[in-house]
């Protein structure tokens, strides 16, 4: 059945039809776009965007009913007239079911815009499928851009968080944790950025920030705790930064102009370096080589393979977060805590708890035999200057 070419232009901002108003046809956009919304009060609730080779007006059609939603060209339109004949000639030809189905359909999409509706004062709503990931892609990139340039203004710096002996309660070390400091002095935390900046090449250059900073002010550290003995600082590194070639180099660099050996830089790890492949795993083994100290991060947590554990080269193992929280209610977390420690001790590695909060876990720990902790219970990450104060020994 052949399509009578009728065709009809609107102007851009033009109301093509508004809501409630009795139907004569529907229209298929040739060119341009037209906005679908509700008039809820003084306001536009959108519903969607339409563009070339979409058909809107049909429902009234279909169901009989007046126009379920207001019409604007958002831009000039061309569109092609489908008459009320035309569409249902073709609907009662089709299968009676096809037709009960269509019904079905229609009412639910008209309930679905009264849902809209009424919540339209409540939330801001966006029916377009794709316009929330379109917001989030955006948003993503405008932020991908802003941290650019706060590398380049030098804004991303490391705080401490010390690491204890939790028997004698005497400082080990720290582990550096990076902070965003705005320009306006506002210090933004990691969970803002730092998945955009794991998930792009900003982490190499984020990670090039940290190593270079930590070593720097290693030194400082040594001299301010000075009777312990090999001083470490921690630094977090990503599977990406073990593909980067340069990744030994630099570390030897930095911590040649430092000053510093390299037994005293720690590099966490989590397992998803094993991913990486071969070459992370080259990486890693050229570090220990070197003499850097390799703790793996959050184990416990991921897709952990025992197997993945026996190749890496560690010397720590830093037990996760989230079983030192609940390791006192909760029986299934300390065996595994205790798991941890049995294999720690196999594979003779030191054990970091990490995520210390009160005083029972300690004395759990402490039970256990596990040697080095950090948490809240005896501080959290501070900047430089305020980590040259914390007391040699941690009382609680
Ligand atoms: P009709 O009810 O004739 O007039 C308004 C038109 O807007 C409607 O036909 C559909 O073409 C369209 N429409 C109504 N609700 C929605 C919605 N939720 N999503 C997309 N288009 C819609
Ligand atoms: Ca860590
Ligand atoms: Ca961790």
């Amino acid at each position: 059945m052949a399509i009578h070419e009728k065709r009809h232009r609107f102007k851009q901002d033009e109301i093509i039809f508004k809501e409630g108003d009795d139907a004569t046809c529907a229209y298929l956009i040739e060119t341009g776009r037209v906005l679908v919304y509700l008039n809820e009060e003084a306001t536009e609730v959108p519903l969607r965007i339409l563009g070339e080779g979409e058909v809107f007006g049909e429902m009234a059609l279909i169901d009989n009913n007046k126009r379920s939603a207001t019409c604007k060209a958002l831009t000039d339109v061309e569109t092609i007239i489908v008459t009320r004949e035309q569409l249902l000639d073709r609907i009662h030809e089709s299968d009676p079911i096809v037709q009960l189905l269509m019904r079905v359909l229609l009412e639910r999409l008209r309930s679905q815009n009264e849902r809209i509706r009424s919540r339209a004062s409540e939330v801001p709503f966006n029916l377009d499928p794709l316009a929330f990931e379109k917001e989030e892609a955006v948003k993503r990139i405008g932020l991908e851009s802003r941290i650019a340039i706060a590398l380049d203004n030098d804004e991303f710096i490391p705080f401490y968080q010390p690491i204890y002996d939790l028997a004698t309660g005497e400082i080990r070390g720290c582990e550096a944790l990076i902070r965003w400091i705005s320009s306006d002095n506002n210090v933004i935390p990691p969970s803002v950025f730092m998945d955009v900046i794991e998930e792009s090449t900003l982490i190499l250059r984020a990670g090039r920030v940290m190593i270079e900073k930590c070593t720097a002010d290693l030194p400082k550290m040594q001299t301010r705790f000075g009777h312990v003995e090999d001083f470490f600082v921690s630094v977090n590194v990503s599977g990406r930064q073990f593909l980067d070639p340069r990744l030994v180099s630099h570390l030897d660099e930095c911590r040649i102009k430092a000053n510093v050996p390299a037994r005293q830089i720690k590099l966490e790890l989590t397992e998803r370096v094993m991913t990486e492949g071969p070459q992370a795993l080259a990486t890693l083994q050229e570090c220990r080589k070197q003499g850097y100290m390799l703790a793996i991060d959050d184990f416990g947590t991921g897709f952990s393979s025992l197997q993945y554990l026996a190749q890496m080269p560690l010397t720590d193992l830093k037990i996760d977060r989230s079983f030192i929280s609940k390791m006192c209610e909760d029986k299934k977390s300390l065996s595994i805590i205790r798991s941890l420690i049995h294999l720690a001790d196999l594979l003779g590695l030191k054990l970091i708890a990490e995520g210390i909060e009160n005083a029972e876990q300690l004395v759990m720990l402490n039970g256990l035999k596990v040697q080095m902790g950090q948490g809240f219970l005896f501080s959290k990450a501070v900047p430089l200057n305020e980590f040259m104060k914390l007391p040699l020994k941690f009382n609680t």
